[in-house]
């Protein structure tokens, strides 16, 4: 096993962080990754893998391990669905576009999101009307305290917004190793609704699409709107969107009666963060190398050297002046790693 030390992490995080690591370990198999949480010379530990939701404020004095684990394999199938497991290691588009080439639906709407299959659940990925829970059945996990391998159904993950386990009780407290997702592989469930995603197949003048045009659609909205991480850095939406009560919207839309929404099932309204963040006039907004996306406002961007430091600064001086305009608060979905 090849522990090395004081290693750059600016490719492991889709920020582009410099910040480093002080011992560093690639693990390819579970029995390695056993071994490697039985070292006791390395009391302290963290997980890397994709490094698409995180932001890196300072070097990481432990020993980091960078789980790389691949495959993806059918577990059971029947006339009308299939049940694949992936390995944590994997790739997420790559699977979405492996599951095209197999003709297997569910995954489409979820097209060129960054980061691997092992992160999807933890914060239960989602994006154009499709979260990762709609095609989830299970995880396997390592207990980084035992080293044993468990396995969490869809009610035990205690999907939300954004949200699961792994960011509550169980954080910190397990490596997620495998996901096993249900996919169709005939009438598939196909999800059009969102604005974006129907105005995009009409300008292509697709009026049945396949998972394929939906993909292909949901690409070029992606595309079109949030900045590709190999040209600049970013975790995606930084904040989450705030959800809010009946008497907190009342008095946004009395005074900004445009303000885009959503009902939410528990009587709530969720309201664009990256509208609020456009209102407040951060919207393609630069401090130095730490940014605000010119398409996206909710994407905070690191146009080269910025620090995690400088990024976080940054993504407080937007909450405060939401919360100073609006008089809501917004939270990030990136985990901040201080
Ligand atoms: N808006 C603005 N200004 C902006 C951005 C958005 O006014 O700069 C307003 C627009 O009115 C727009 C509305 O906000 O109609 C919603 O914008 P968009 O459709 O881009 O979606 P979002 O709510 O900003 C969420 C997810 C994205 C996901 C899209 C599509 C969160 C935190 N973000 O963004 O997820 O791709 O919906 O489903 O829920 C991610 O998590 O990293 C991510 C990119």
């Amino acid at each position: 096993m090849n522990i090395q030390e004081n290693i750059s992490l600016k490719n492991h995080n889709t920020f582009g962080i410099d910040a480093s690591a002080r011992f560093f370990v690639e693990i390819t198999g579970l029995v390695q990754l056993q071994k490697v949480l039985e070292l006791k010379a390395y009391p302290k530990k963290f997980i890397i893998s994709g490094g698409s939701n995180m932001l890196l404020t300072k070097d990481i004095d432990a020993l980091v391990m960078h789980i790389k684990f691949k495959g993806i394999t059918i577990v059971e199938e029947d006339e009308e669905t299939v049940e694949v497991k992936a390995m944590a290691g994997e790739n997420w588009h790559e699977l979405v576009l492996w599951s095209l080439d197999q003709g297997y639906g569910g995954l489409e709407n979820l097209s060129l999101i960054p980061g691997n299959v092992g992160t999807a659940p933890i914060q239960n990925i989602g994006a154009y009307g499709v979260e990762l829970k709609d095609i989830f059945v299970s995880c396997a996990a390592m207990d980084i305290e035992t080293g044993e391998l468990v396995s969490f159904d869809k009610d035990s993950c205690k999907f939300g917004y954004r949200d699961s386990i792994f960011k509550n009780e169980a954080k910190g407290k397990y490596i997620i190793t495998s996901v096993n997702l249900r996919l169709t592989k005939k009438n598939h469930i196909l999800h059009t609704g969102y604005g974006a995603i129907e105005g995009e197949l009409k300008k292509n003048e697709i009026v049945y699409p396949t998972i394929r045009d939906i993909s292909d659609a949901v690409i070029a909205i992606r595309k079109s709107k949030l900045p590709d991480p190999k040209e600049l850095g970013n975790s995606g939406s930084f904040f989450k969107n705030p959800v809010i009560g009946q008497k907190a919207f009342n008095k946004l839309i009395k005074a900004h009666p445009e303000a885009p929404f959503y009902e939410v099932e528990d009587d709530g309204f969720k309201i664009p963060a990256g509208w609020l963040i456009e209102q407040a006039g951060f919207k393609g907004k630069r401090f130095g190398d730490a940014g605000v996306h010119k398409n996206q406002a909710l994407v905070l961007v690191n146009y080269g050297t910025a620090t995690g430091q400088e990024i976080l600064d940054l993504s407080i001086k937007i909450r405060e002046e939401v919360k100073k305009r609006f008089g809501i608060k917004i939270k990030p979905e990136v985990n901040i790693i201080k």
